[in-house]
């Protein structure tokens, strides 16, 4: 007789960072896009899906929508009619249980019987993350706090690749509020991988934050070049293995200066501040006469609310109507991959992304121990609280050598830690050592914040650990014992 085996659980493909996607991924997603323009565009507008096909026939999305949104809903909706399926909308937290109480996590695991794909957007950082431990079909992120918007990023992608041919050292500035806006932030990532110089144009007070500067330096081998050409400039590195998706150069010279290739104007934040009254510059006819800008393309995630003028509409570098266009073919791709609907090609085999599998290896439940330090993270909202974990991943960089902790959901990173044995009661500040005898096995360890939180919790400082034996037997060869 034979057993029947358990069915093999499948892996569910979450589309929650633009760092979920390799290179080739992003690659894959551009070419199904573009053979739905080639297949179903209008003829007069080449961006525009105008008809559609029964691939999607049966399957449903479903957007479920705690912030406002135009273009992130409606285009995925569009997307999913092309594609021949249906949608089910929760376009309003007033209106579906949220306004009860209930949890996001209740919610996404009973409406992932509901429908075949979810889009969340959602006001917390890390909440889309959250989303996806709970759902059982693929989860897409249409924007989380001012964490990522990894959607809004392939069509920005798509709409440079269409325009210049190549990213590959394509100067691209950034301007406005790059602290706030979610797109910023799936956006650089993506610039930096595939090999564009960031110009940042910051409003004042609205950098980039700590963390994702720090990222893109440290993981991305962004060197920052305050000399360069634009001011502060982050050059990524001359890597011959970069993707060839991308693959002339574009950085023109004119009159002996080099010139930007897009400019990427976001509008204030406001919801995200609380002081709502602060200078913002706008981007204008005027300001596009400077000879740096004579080049280039100018984008926008939209909304605008002032910050771009009406003026620049009429320019021939203004494409950012187009890009919004192209919310509808690279969601249809996006949608299709996840779902396998076009014979061959789908995202579900691959596991990780850029970075590899997400991991985390250090994994608690309940209140114990380190949390979140971003006060918008998903973990520190009350009706999360029970379903969210203390996920940290570990991240291991080489020069110098440290390791610091991510959060699993929001991503912001903590630098500072020390580390405690449950079993015996001691807590280190010294990772390196740590790691070197438990391995990544984070199990029947608790992270906190500091010394003295550790203190407090019943733990006493290890001075010591132990030296390798590895290390001790070399040491006595060395002394000739
Ligand atoms: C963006 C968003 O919601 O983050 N909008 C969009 O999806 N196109 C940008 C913004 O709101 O400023």
């Amino acid at each position: 007789m034979t057993t029947a085996r358990p069915a093999k659980k499948p892996i569910i493909r979450h589309v929650v960072s633009i760092n979920d996607l390799t290179n080739k991924e992003i690659e894959q997603i551009f070419e199904v896009a573009q053979a739905y323009l080639d297949e179903l565009a209008d003829k007069s507008l080449p961006y525009r899906i105008g008809c559609g096909t029964t691939l999607g026939a049966k399957s449903i999305l479903a957007t479920l929508f705690y912030e406002p949104s135009t273009r992130t809903r409606l285009s995925f909706e569009s997307a999913m009619l092309r594609l021949g399926g249906e949608n089910i909308t929760s376009a309003d937290p007033n209106t579906s249980s949220a306004a009860k109480g209930e949890s996001l996590a209740d919610s996404v695991r009973v409406i992932s019987n509901y429908a075949d794909i979810i889009v969340i957007r959602h006001p917390k950082d890390g909440a889309a993350r959250l989303a996806a431990d709970y759902s059982t079909v693929p989860v897409i992120n249409g924007g989380d706090g001012s964490h990522e918007h990894p959607t809004q990023t392939l069509c920005d992608l798509f709409t440079l690749k269409t325009k210049k041919k190549t990213l590959r050292n394509l100067s691209v500035a950034i301007a406005g509020d790059l602290k706030g806006s979610r797109t910023v932030h799936s956006f650089v990532y993506a610039l930096a991988r595939f090999g564009a110089h960031i110009a940042p144009r910051p409003a004042p007070g609205m950098d980039l934050p700590a963390h994702v500067d720090k990222r893109l330096r440290e993981e991305f081998r962004c060197t920052i070049d305050p000399n360069g050409p634009f001011g502060a400039l982050y050059c990524t590195p001359d890597e011959p293995h970069q993707p060839t998706l991308f693959a002339e150069p574009e950085f023109k010279i004119v009159g002996g200066k080099p010139t930007i290739g897009a400019v990427y104007v976001t509008r204030f934040q406001k919801e995200r501040w609380s002081n709502k009254d602060q200078t913002y510059p706008t981007v204008d006819a005027e300001f596009l006469k400077q000879p740096e800008f004579s080049h280039a393309s100018v984008l926008h995630p939209l909304p605008r609310v002032g910050e771009l003028d009406v003026s620049v509409d009429s320019d021939s570098r203004a494409i950012y109507f187009q890009q919004a266009a192209y919310g509808v073919p690279i969601r249809m791709a996006l949608i299709s991959l996840l779902l396998g609907l076009r014979k061959g090609k789908s995202l579900h085999r691959f596991e990780g992304g850029f970075e590899g599998a997400r991991v985390p290896p250090y994994d608690q439940p309940g209140n114990e121990g380190l949390q979140c330090s971003n006060p918008n993270c998903i973990v520190h909202d009350p009706s999360e609280r029970p379903y969210v974990r203390n996920k940290f991943q570990l991240i291991k960089l080489s020069s110098p050598p440290r390791q610091k902790l991510r959060c699993a959901y929001c991503e912001t990173d903590v630098e500072d830690f020390v580390i405690a044995s449950k079993k015996n009661k001691w807590f280190t500040p010294d990772m390196a050592s740590f790691l070197r005898i438990n391995g990544e096995n984070f199990r029947d360890f608790l992270a906190f914040s500091s010394a003295s939180e550790a203190e407090n919790a019943g733990f006493h400082l290890r001075k010591h650990f132990a030296p390798q034996p590895g290390l001790q037997r070399a040491k006595a060869r060395a002394r000739g014992g």
